[in-house]
């Protein structure tokens, strides 16, 4: 591949290369319950799929939530990812869970793996969206993330439909606060601006139908403005499920699931989250449910931030 435009490396890198973003993404279930819901059922899924599975590639592994995981299962891991920072972090948290010995980090673009060859892992993964971050190259690294795996593929990519209702809702991650009091910027900037994001919201039209078309999470200003190496994050590119089904179809993957964590968990208004989330018994009892439902093909619009898919080579 070595994809010929290279804005989106360089605008992932930049911005996935802050100082910060390996603390956050290690912090993320602590502070949101739609990322408790998201973690468990990626790691309930992947469990579940792990017979045969020796060697695996992350891409866009991040602080390794994971990478180490699966590494603590036995498995060697090569963890993929632009930012060094975030391997720093991932190497930091590996060395914690003392499984620095089964990892190998790896700095580099999904963008450019071509350099590996074909079938090089039993399981190729990629969770959390770095695929959609690739726009408008997302079509290329799927391919050759498939290519790569000998035996089983599991990504999670930006969802169109899960997204959609963003754009009617300025203050989404509200309901989803986990504690009200704690310390986090991200926590107190969704407190301190729900009023003001209510009282300036106007439902744009025009913006839900290019974005239902599109799959761009932005508008011609702003996609200029990626293209030039400008913005300060990347256009991400979001998929529907059955284009993602067609796509992994094309590519020869059979047994294709679609999942959509956070469909459930989406209909439930804070106050009652929290109040499940603060019992133990309800709490595994809800994300247990929460797996079920989520994991019905039928869902997949409804879920959140992400769509999961996961299929045999
Ligand atoms: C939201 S985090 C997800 C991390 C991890 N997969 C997880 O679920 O915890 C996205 C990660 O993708 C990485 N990333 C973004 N764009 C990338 C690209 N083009 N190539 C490789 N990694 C990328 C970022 O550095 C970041 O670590």
């Amino acid at each position: 591949m070595g994809c010929k435009e290279d804005y989106s490396r360089k605008i992932s890198e930049r911005f996935w290369s802050q100082k910060d973003k390996g603390d956050l993404e290690s912090q993320r279930e602590e502070t949101f319950i739609d990322d408790i819901v998201q973690k468990r059922h990626i790691e309930r899924e992947l469990l579940c799929s792990l017979d045969g599975i020796k060697t695996v590639f992350d891409g866009g592994g991040g602080s390794g939530r994971f990478s180490i995981l699966l590494a603590k299962y036995g498995c060697r891991v090569t963890h993929y990812d632009i930012s060094q920072s975030m391997i720093d972090k991932a190497k930091e948290n590996a060395k914690a869970e003392g499984v620095l010995d089964r990892m190998e980090f790896v700095k580099g673009a999904l963008e450019d793996i071509d350099r590996f060859p074909d079938h090089s892992f039993d399981l190729v993964m990629s969770f959390d969206a770095p695929v959609s971050y690739t726009y408008p190259h997302q079509n290329e690294v799927i391919k050759h993330l498939v290519r790569m795996a000998g035996k089983r593929i599991m990504l999670s990519v930006s969802s169109r439909l899960g997204y959609l209702p963003y754009l009617a809702n300025p203050i989404q991650k509200n309901q989803f606060i986990l504690n009200p009091e704690c310390e986090d910027a991200w926590v107190k900037w969704c407190i301190s601006n729900r009023e003001q994001s209510i009282k300036d919201f106007i439902f744009d039209g025009e913006q839900v139908k290019r974005l239902y078309e599109n799959g761009l999470s932005g508008g011609d200003w702003e996609i200029a403005e990626y293209e030039r190496g400008e913005s300060p994050w990347c256009i991400t590119y979001t998929f529907l499920p059955d284009e993602l089904k067609s796509i992994l179809q094309a590519c020869g993957v059979k047994n294709i699931a679609l999942a959509g964590p956070g469909a459930y968990a989406r209909t439930i208004p804070n106050e009652l989250l929290v109040k499940i989330m603060n019992d133990p018994k309800q709490k595994e009892e809800f994300l247990n449910f929460c797996y079920v439902f989520d994991s019905n093909p039928y869902v997949c619009g409804m879920g959140k931030d992400n769509l999961l898919v996961k299929g045999d080579i």
